[in-house]
């Protein structure tokens, strides 16, 4: 069993400010944000994002479409660049415009697979790119399938694999990149919900595995508190962190638990919070 990082006391600690803030680390967080801001022309995407992760956490996202969840992964895994201003940390130390290219695994929101390639070869390709040895990739590769449920698939390709197969081989792919923060964009956005529920179950048995820290972008609200250690809900456009708490729920977490009286507490007071931004992006409002 992991322990994680940072503990709750058994309350909410809901705070606009970051979590750190209420209890000072002793080592500085894995990511620090602050004041992250980005335009794209008269669009205000994000308007001054202030999060910290902590190493091992399990922090899932959540906001209404288009309040820039996508933009901040994408200035998180260095393929954006920020506007000036912000301060973006990584084990405390700054990080400058395109210093987070190849620091962390990212899958995109779509699973972007290659069709010509197969199961295998479109895992190991991020490995490839950084010029590891092919071979031992290819090994490594092999022996994870097993784990993300593609036994018997290695050779297949992408077009011959059903929705949840793909995603697999996609979250195989950033699993395969091993960095210390890897962030998901709605992983299992496309699934039918029986699949996303045992999805769900068996990435948290991978994480409980292989220790990772997480950053995860969903719009389901019972992914995001059964898998999350904390959620970090965002405001309608021009995007903000409008409030987080911790998920004070055990683990590991049985499917049991999405019924629980603790569990409801949590979802209301969730959805209260995204009911309240998902009006204001429904409205038209905008800065
Ligand atoms: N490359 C770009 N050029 C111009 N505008 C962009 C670009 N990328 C995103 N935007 C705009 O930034 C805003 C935020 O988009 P983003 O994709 O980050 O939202 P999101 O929160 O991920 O939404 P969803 O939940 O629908 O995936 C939107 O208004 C979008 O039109
Ligand atoms: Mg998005």
């Amino acid at each position: 069993m992991r322990s994680p990082v940072r503990r709750g006391n058994g309350e909410l600690n809901a705070s606009s400010s970051t979590p750190g803030s209420e209890k000072q680390p002793q080592t500085p967080p894995l990511l620090g944000l602050k004041g992250i801001v980005k335009r794209f022309g008269e669009v205000t995407a994000i308007d001054g994002v202030d999060l910290d992760i902590g190493r091992g956490e399990f922090v899932t996202l959540v906001g209404p479409s288009g309040c820039g969840k996508s933009t901040l992964f994408n200035i998180l895994a260095g393929l954006l660049e920020p506007d000036a201003g912000g301060e973006i940390r990584l084990h405390g130390e700054p990080v400058g415009a395109g210093g987070l290219l190849g620091k962390v695994s990212f899958m995109p929101q779509r699973d972007l697979l290659f069709p010509w390639r197969t199961v295998l070869a479109n895992a190991v390709l991020p490995n490839e790119i950084e010029g590891k040895p092919r071979a031992e990739s290819l090994a490594k590769a092999r022996a994870m399938c097993a784990e993300f449920g593609l036994k018997g698939f290695e050779d297949k390709y992408p077009q011959q694999l059903s929705g949840g197969m793909r995603q697999r081989v996609a979250l195989m792919r950033t699993f395969m990149f091993e960095r210390d923060l890897m962030l998901l964009d709605e992983p299992f956005g496309a699934l039918d919900s029986l699949t996303r529920s045992l999805m769900q179950r068996w990435l948290l048995g991978i994480w409980e595995h292989h220790r990772r820290t997480v950053l995860f972008i969903t719009h389901d609200i019972d992914e995001a508190l059964y898998l999350g250690d904390r959620v970090v809900v965002m405001t309608a456009r021009p995007g903000r962190i409008k409030l987080q708490f911790e998920v004070t729920l055990p683990r590991p977490r049985a499917p049991e638990l999405l019924t629980s009286a603790e569990f409801m507490a949590l979802k209301r007071r969730l959805l209260d919070a995204i009911e309240e931004e998902s009006l204001k992006a429904f409205s038209g409002h905008d800065e």
